[in-house]
């Protein structure tokens, strides 16, 4: 089936099998690998991508459900000259990773729930972020990474 959609600001058309999950579109079809796979049961939250402003675990999506939307992955959140989101930045600034895997998904979610909570206290975050699974860091630091990258985001 062919399926058209935005992905980071560039209209991509593939043609691929109809059980072709939005991850695998994005990492095997269109080359963008910073969408990561961590598990097969839609728990970890590493394949998180933004369609239509909404955190979704593009594992959980059939590509052909993309049909016409914006979908933006971690590879589309710098500016074109390289700057960093700022949430990006904050995920370095704070050590908000380790291993990094689990980082372009948790990145995703952040900026979905700063957008949509943008007052969500140290709780709420990690309730919000419970869709994410990191491995390494003890979400300490992700917390304080989210709460900066949130006053980045409201100052931009
Ligand atoms: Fe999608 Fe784990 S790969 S939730
Ligand atoms: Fe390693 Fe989160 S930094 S899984």
């Amino acid at each position: 089936m062919n399926v058209q959609f935005t992905v980071n600001g560039r209209t991509a058309s593939i043609d691929v099998p109809p059980n072709t999950l939005l991850v695998q579109a994005l990492r095997e079809h269109l080359h963008l690998t910073g969408t990561h796979v961590g598990c097969d049961t839609s728990q970890c939250g590493a394949c998180t991508v933004l369609v239509d402003g909404k955190a979704i675990k593009s594992c959980t999506m059939l590509a052909v459900q993309a049909q016409g939307a914006e979908v933006k992955t971690i590879e589309g959140m710098a500016a074109a000259d390289g700057t960093m989101h700022p949430m990006q930045a904050a995920f370095k600034q704070c050590h908000g990773l380790q291993c990094g895997f689990c980082t372009p998904g948790m990145v995703m979610s952040a900026v979905d729930l700063c957008q949509q909570n943008p007052q969500a206290s140290d709780g709420e975050i990690r309730e919000l972020l419970e869709g994410n699974i990191c491995r390494c860091t003890g979400y300490q630091n992700i917390v304080a990474a989210v709460k900066k990258g949130r006053e980045g985001m409201t100052a931009a």
